[in-house]
Protein backbone atom coordinates (compact mmCIF):
# COMPACT_ATOMS: atom_id res chain seq x y z
CA UNK A 1 0.00 0.00 0.00
CA UNK A 2 0.91 3.30 -0.60
CA UNK A 3 2.01 6.54 2.08
CA UNK A 4 -1.33 7.96 1.56
CA UNK A 5 -3.30 5.42 1.85
CA UNK A 6 -1.50 3.70 5.08
CA UNK A 7 -1.74 6.93 6.74
CA UNK A 8 -5.65 7.37 6.08
CA UNK A 9 -6.59 4.12 7.63
CA UNK A 10 -4.34 4.65 10.23
CA UNK A 11 -5.77 7.93 10.83
CA UNK A 12 -9.27 7.00 10.80
CA UNK A 13 -8.83 4.05 13.00
CA UNK A 14 -6.53 6.27 15.46
CA UNK A 15 -7.71 9.66 15.40
CA UNK A 16 -8.30 11.59 18.49
CA UNK A 17 -11.69 12.60 18.92
CA UNK A 18 -11.86 16.68 18.84
CA UNK A 19 -14.79 18.57 19.26
CA UNK A 20 -13.66 20.74 15.67
CA UNK A 21 -13.65 17.55 14.00
CA UNK A 22 -17.14 16.43 13.73
CA UNK A 23 -18.05 19.89 11.23
CA UNK A 24 -16.50 21.75 8.54
CA UNK A 25 -17.57 25.02 9.28
CA UNK A 26 -14.27 27.45 8.84
CA UNK A 27 -15.06 29.81 11.42
CA UNK A 28 -14.57 26.87 14.33
CA UNK A 29 -11.45 25.23 12.16
CA UNK A 30 -9.92 28.82 11.79
CA UNK A 31 -10.58 29.04 15.61
CA UNK A 32 -9.51 25.21 16.24
CA UNK A 33 -6.18 25.66 14.27
CA UNK A 34 -4.95 29.38 15.89
CA UNK A 35 -5.59 27.83 19.42
CA UNK A 36 -3.58 25.07 18.09
CA UNK A 37 -0.53 26.85 17.08
CA UNK A 38 -0.27 28.54 21.04
CA UNK A 39 -1.12 24.83 22.96
CA UNK A 40 -1.09 21.12 23.17
CA UNK A 41 -4.38 19.49 22.12
CA UNK A 42 -5.58 18.94 25.86
CA UNK A 43 -5.06 22.39 26.78
CA UNK A 44 -6.56 23.74 23.64
CA UNK A 45 -10.09 21.94 23.88
CA UNK A 46 -11.27 23.77 26.74
CA UNK A 47 -9.86 26.89 24.85
CA UNK A 48 -11.97 26.02 22.09
CA UNK A 49 -15.21 25.10 23.32
CA UNK A 50 -15.03 28.34 25.64
CA UNK A 51 -14.83 30.27 22.26
CA UNK A 52 -17.53 28.91 20.37
CA UNK A 53 -19.84 28.61 23.53
CA UNK A 54 -19.46 32.58 23.79
CA UNK A 55 -18.89 33.40 19.90
CA UNK A 56 -21.05 30.67 18.06
CA UNK A 57 -20.49 32.34 14.90
CA UNK A 58 -18.33 34.71 13.77
CA UNK A 59 -20.38 38.16 14.04
CA UNK A 60 -20.04 36.97 17.68
CA UNK A 61 -16.47 37.12 17.84
CA UNK A 62 -16.53 40.60 15.78
CA UNK A 63 -19.41 42.40 17.62
CA UNK A 64 -16.71 41.47 21.12
CA UNK A 65 -14.98 44.11 22.63
CA UNK A 66 -10.89 43.22 21.83
CA UNK A 67 -10.52 43.28 26.20
CA UNK A 68 -13.09 40.38 26.05
CA UNK A 69 -11.72 38.40 23.31
CA UNK A 70 -8.07 38.84 25.22
CA UNK A 71 -9.12 37.80 28.36
CA UNK A 72 -10.84 34.65 27.06
CA UNK A 73 -7.70 33.92 25.54
CA UNK A 74 -5.50 34.73 28.58
CA UNK A 75 -2.89 31.96 29.58
CA UNK A 76 -2.47 30.90 26.14
CA UNK A 77 0.53 33.31 25.26
CA UNK A 78 1.64 35.23 22.02
CA UNK A 79 -1.51 37.84 22.66
CA UNK A 80 -1.16 39.19 18.80
CA UNK A 81 -2.77 35.90 17.52
CA UNK A 82 -6.03 36.71 19.73
CA UNK A 83 -6.19 40.66 18.27
CA UNK A 84 -5.52 38.91 14.68
CA UNK A 85 -8.07 36.99 15.25
CA UNK A 86 -10.70 39.31 16.09
CA UNK A 87 -9.70 41.80 13.78
CA UNK A 88 -10.29 39.32 11.03
CA UNK A 89 -13.67 38.44 12.55
CA UNK A 90 -14.11 41.96 12.09
CA UNK A 91 -12.94 42.46 8.64
CA UNK A 92 -14.75 39.10 7.41
CA UNK A 93 -18.01 40.24 8.72
CA UNK A 94 -17.65 44.18 7.52
CA UNK A 95 -15.92 43.21 4.08
CA UNK A 96 -16.84 39.84 3.02
CA UNK A 97 -20.48 39.83 4.34
CA UNK A 98 -19.65 37.23 6.77
CA UNK A 99 -18.29 34.88 4.42
CA UNK A 100 -15.02 32.98 5.42
CA UNK A 101 -12.82 33.05 1.98
CA UNK A 102 -13.11 29.15 0.73
CA UNK A 103 -9.46 29.11 -1.21
CA UNK A 104 -5.72 29.47 -0.04
CA UNK A 105 -4.85 32.13 -2.36
CA UNK A 106 -7.43 34.45 -0.85
CA UNK A 107 -7.10 32.88 3.12
CA UNK A 108 -3.94 33.93 2.95
CA UNK A 109 -4.39 37.79 2.56
CA UNK A 110 -5.85 37.89 6.22
CA UNK A 111 -4.31 39.25 9.31
CA UNK A 112 -3.17 35.84 11.53
CA UNK A 113 -3.38 33.81 8.53
CA UNK A 114 -0.04 32.24 7.15
CA UNK A 115 0.60 29.61 4.97
CA UNK A 116 -0.14 26.94 7.48
CA UNK A 117 -3.45 28.37 9.06
CA UNK A 118 -4.40 29.11 4.90
CA UNK A 119 -3.59 25.36 4.23
CA UNK A 120 -5.51 23.79 7.43
CA UNK A 121 -8.63 25.72 6.53
CA UNK A 122 -8.86 25.61 2.91
CA UNK A 123 -7.87 21.38 3.27
CA UNK A 124 -10.42 20.76 6.05
CA UNK A 125 -13.05 23.14 5.05
CA UNK A 126 -12.77 23.21 1.08
CA UNK A 127 -11.02 20.62 0.31
CA UNK A 128 -8.41 22.02 -1.58
CA UNK A 129 -5.18 19.82 -2.59
CA UNK A 130 -2.81 22.55 -0.59
CA UNK A 131 -0.41 21.04 2.28
CA UNK A 132 -0.22 22.25 5.91
CA UNK A 133 3.11 22.15 7.16
CA UNK A 134 3.60 22.97 10.70
CA UNK A 135 6.43 21.36 13.31
CA UNK A 136 4.98 18.28 13.47
CA UNK A 137 4.65 17.63 9.37
CA UNK A 138 8.41 18.82 8.87
CA UNK A 139 9.51 16.42 11.20
CA UNK A 140 7.34 13.24 9.59
CA UNK A 141 8.34 14.48 5.83
CA UNK A 142 12.11 14.49 7.12
CA UNK A 143 12.50 11.51 8.57
CA UNK A 144 9.85 9.61 6.37
CA UNK A 145 11.96 11.02 3.16
CA UNK A 146 14.97 10.73 5.02
CA UNK A 147 15.67 14.73 4.15
CA UNK A 148 18.77 16.58 5.51
CA UNK A 149 17.87 19.96 4.46
CA UNK A 150 17.77 22.53 7.90
CA UNK A 151 14.52 23.71 8.31
CA UNK A 152 15.50 26.92 10.03
CA UNK A 153 16.28 28.25 6.44
CA UNK A 154 12.80 29.33 4.77
CA UNK A 155 13.55 28.18 1.11
CA UNK A 156 13.46 24.33 3.33
CA UNK A 157 9.53 25.45 3.80
CA UNK A 158 9.09 25.75 0.26
CA UNK A 159 10.90 22.46 -0.42
CA UNK A 160 8.50 20.67 1.63
CA UNK A 161 5.65 22.51 1.04
CA UNK A 162 5.92 21.13 -2.71
CA UNK A 163 6.34 17.92 -1.60
CA UNK A 164 3.61 18.09 0.38
CA UNK A 165 1.41 19.15 -2.58
CA UNK A 166 2.77 16.43 -4.88
CA UNK A 167 1.64 13.74 -2.31
CA UNK A 168 -1.09 15.29 -0.79
CA UNK A 169 -4.13 12.75 -1.01
CA UNK A 170 -6.43 13.86 -3.77
CA UNK A 171 -9.43 12.75 -2.55
CA UNK A 172 -9.56 13.51 1.54
CA UNK A 173 -6.75 16.45 1.46
CA UNK A 174 -7.69 17.49 4.76
CA UNK A 175 -7.60 14.33 6.58
CA UNK A 176 -4.63 13.91 4.71
CA UNK A 177 -2.87 16.97 6.53
CA UNK A 178 -4.58 16.30 9.63
CA UNK A 179 -3.10 12.57 9.47
CA UNK A 180 0.52 13.16 9.50
CA UNK A 181 0.23 16.07 12.20
CA UNK A 182 -1.35 13.62 14.08
CA UNK A 183 1.04 11.10 13.38
CA UNK A 184 3.98 13.63 14.10
CA UNK A 185 2.04 14.44 17.50
CA UNK A 186 1.83 11.40 18.63
CA UNK A 187 4.00 8.99 16.56
CA UNK A 188 6.78 10.60 15.11
CA UNK A 189 7.84 12.25 18.20
CA UNK A 190 10.39 14.29 18.82
CA UNK A 191 12.54 12.11 21.22
CA UNK A 192 11.61 8.49 21.64
CA UNK A 193 9.45 8.07 18.74
CA UNK A 194 7.18 5.30 18.57
CA UNK A 195 8.42 3.16 15.23
CA UNK A 196 6.84 0.67 16.24
CA UNK A 197 2.94 1.90 15.93
CA UNK A 198 3.95 3.93 13.11
CA UNK A 199 1.54 2.85 9.80
CA UNK A 200 4.58 3.72 7.63
CA UNK A 201 7.55 2.28 9.74
CA UNK A 202 8.04 -0.30 6.83
CA UNK A 203 8.84 2.42 4.01
CA UNK A 204 10.44 4.86 6.48
CA UNK A 205 13.69 6.14 4.68
CA UNK A 206 15.55 7.15 8.00
CA UNK A 207 14.68 4.35 9.95
CA UNK A 208 15.92 2.24 7.33
CA UNK A 209 19.14 4.71 7.41
CA UNK A 210 18.94 4.87 11.21
CA UNK A 211 18.76 8.84 11.26
CA UNK A 212 15.53 9.62 12.80
CA UNK A 213 17.67 10.58 15.86
CA UNK A 214 19.13 13.74 14.14
CA UNK A 215 16.12 14.65 12.01
CA UNK A 216 14.87 17.28 11.55
CA UNK A 217 18.10 19.53 11.35
CA UNK A 218 17.70 22.62 12.77
CA UNK A 219 20.49 24.94 12.92
CA UNK A 220 19.74 28.14 13.73
CA UNK A 221 18.87 28.61 17.56
CA UNK A 222 15.99 31.28 18.17
CA UNK A 223 17.90 34.42 19.88
CA UNK A 224 16.39 34.91 23.10
CA UNK A 225 16.76 38.02 24.95
CA UNK A 226 16.90 38.68 28.64
CA UNK A 227 14.91 41.40 30.41
CA UNK A 228 14.36 42.63 34.00
CA UNK A 229 10.66 43.32 35.13
CA UNK A 230 9.69 44.62 38.44
CA UNK A 231 5.78 44.50 38.75
CA UNK A 232 4.71 47.13 41.86
CA UNK A 233 1.67 45.76 43.89
CA UNK A 234 0.03 48.90 44.92
CA UNK A 235 -2.82 48.89 47.17
CA UNK A 236 -5.22 49.92 49.84
CA UNK A 237 -6.02 46.51 50.93
CA UNK A 238 -8.49 45.85 48.27
CA UNK A 239 -7.81 48.21 45.55
CA UNK A 240 -5.19 47.39 42.89
CA UNK A 241 -3.62 49.92 40.32
CA UNK A 242 -3.53 48.24 37.13
CA UNK A 243 -1.65 49.96 33.92
CA UNK A 244 -2.76 48.84 29.89
CA UNK A 245 0.53 48.10 28.32
CA UNK A 246 0.60 49.87 25.18
CA UNK A 247 2.94 50.33 21.68
CA UNK A 248 4.50 46.88 20.25
CA UNK A 249 6.07 45.15 23.01
CA UNK A 250 5.23 41.68 24.74
CA UNK A 251 1.53 41.67 25.91
CA UNK A 252 0.19 44.41 24.63
CA UNK A 253 -3.05 45.81 25.58
CA UNK A 254 -3.63 43.28 28.30
CA UNK A 255 -3.33 44.78 32.19
CA UNK A 256 -0.21 44.58 34.24
CA UNK A 257 0.96 46.03 38.09
CA UNK A 258 2.67 49.22 37.39
CA UNK A 259 6.05 47.79 35.47
CA UNK A 260 9.51 49.27 35.69
CA UNK A 261 12.15 47.82 33.97
CA UNK A 262 15.51 48.08 34.46
CA UNK A 263 18.31 46.85 32.15
CA UNK A 264 20.33 44.43 34.80
CA UNK A 265 18.81 42.58 37.65
CA UNK A 266 18.86 45.18 39.92
CA UNK A 267 16.68 46.60 42.98
CA UNK A 268 13.49 49.05 42.41
CA UNK A 269 15.10 52.43 41.62
CA UNK A 270 15.27 54.59 44.40
CA UNK A 271 13.25 56.77 43.00
CA UNK A 272 10.37 54.78 43.58
CA UNK A 273 11.63 52.73 46.58
CA UNK A 274 12.64 56.03 48.61
CA UNK A 275 8.83 57.57 48.32
CA UNK A 276 7.09 54.31 49.71
CA UNK A 277 8.22 51.48 51.15
CA UNK A 278 8.58 48.19 48.56
CA UNK A 279 9.12 44.71 50.10
CA UNK A 280 10.32 41.90 47.71
CA UNK A 281 7.24 39.04 47.45
CA UNK A 282 8.10 37.09 44.58
CA UNK A 283 10.59 36.74 41.91
CA UNK A 284 10.61 34.03 38.73
CA UNK A 285 11.97 33.78 35.43
CA UNK A 286 9.06 33.50 32.66
CA UNK A 287 9.87 32.40 29.67
CA UNK A 288 8.35 33.67 26.16
CA UNK A 289 9.37 32.28 22.62
CA UNK A 290 11.95 35.31 22.37
CA UNK A 291 12.18 36.24 25.46
CA UNK A 292 13.85 35.17 28.91
CA UNK A 293 12.06 37.63 31.57
CA UNK A 294 13.58 37.72 35.13
CA UNK A 295 10.34 39.05 37.51
CA UNK A 296 10.54 40.90 40.60
CA UNK A 297 7.17 41.60 42.44
CA UNK A 298 7.11 43.98 45.01
CA UNK A 299 4.26 45.16 47.21
CA UNK A 300 3.47 48.49 48.91
CA UNK A 301 0.56 49.71 50.79
CA UNK A 302 -1.44 53.02 51.19
CA UNK A 303 -4.63 54.68 52.24
CA UNK A 304 -7.01 55.42 49.27
CA UNK A 305 -6.65 58.89 48.96
CA UNK A 306 -2.94 58.30 47.89
CA UNK A 307 -3.30 55.38 45.81
CA UNK A 308 -5.48 57.56 43.89
CA UNK A 309 -2.99 60.20 43.41
CA UNK A 310 -0.36 57.70 42.51
CA UNK A 311 -2.42 56.52 39.92
CA UNK A 312 -2.63 59.92 38.18
CA UNK A 313 1.14 59.79 38.56
CA UNK A 314 1.71 56.01 37.21
CA UNK A 315 -1.14 56.63 35.19
CA UNK A 316 -2.94 53.83 36.04
CA UNK A 317 -6.67 52.66 36.96
CA UNK A 318 -7.59 51.66 40.63
CA UNK A 319 -9.54 48.02 40.60
CA UNK A 320 -10.91 46.16 43.11
CA UNK A 321 -10.36 42.67 43.34
CA UNK A 322 -13.52 41.69 41.30
CA UNK A 323 -12.86 44.17 38.53
CA UNK A 324 -9.61 42.80 38.04
CA UNK A 325 -11.69 39.25 37.40
CA UNK A 326 -12.84 41.07 34.02
CA UNK A 327 -9.11 41.99 33.01
CA UNK A 328 -6.77 40.06 30.86
CA UNK A 329 -3.94 39.55 32.18
CA UNK A 330 -0.51 37.95 31.40
CA UNK A 331 0.15 34.85 33.07
CA UNK A 332 2.66 35.70 35.85
CA UNK A 333 0.04 38.25 36.87
CA UNK A 334 -2.46 35.89 37.06
CA UNK A 335 -0.58 33.25 38.90
CA UNK A 336 0.60 35.67 41.47
CA UNK A 337 -3.18 36.89 41.74
CA UNK A 338 -4.43 33.54 42.69
CA UNK A 339 -2.04 32.14 44.98
CA UNK A 340 -2.48 34.93 46.90
CA UNK A 341 -6.09 35.85 46.62
N1 LIG B 1 -2.43 20.31 15.25
C1 LIG B 1 -2.91 21.46 14.80
N2 LIG B 1 -3.99 21.29 14.04
C2 LIG B 1 -4.21 19.96 14.01
C3 LIG B 1 -5.17 19.15 13.40
N3 LIG B 1 -6.15 19.70 12.66
N4 LIG B 1 -5.08 17.83 13.56
C4 LIG B 1 -4.09 17.32 14.31
N5 LIG B 1 -3.16 18.01 14.92
C5 LIG B 1 -3.21 19.33 14.79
Amino acid sequence: MTFNSLILIWFDNNQRNLPWRDQSDPYKIWLSEIILQQTRVAQGINYYLNFVATYPQIQDLAAASEQEVLRLWQGLGYYSRARNLHATAQFIVENLDGKFPDNYKDLLKLKGIGPYTAAAIASIAFNETVSAIDGNVFRVFARYFNLHLDISESKTRNYFFELGNKIIDRERPGDFNQAVMELGATVCLPVNPKCELCPVNDSCEARAKKTIQELPIKTKKTKVSHRYFHFMEISDGENYLMTKREGKDVWKNLFTFPLIETSENESLPASFASEFKFEKTHEEIHVLSHQKLNISFWKTKMELGELKRFSEKLDAGVYSLSELDELPLPRPIEKYLNERF
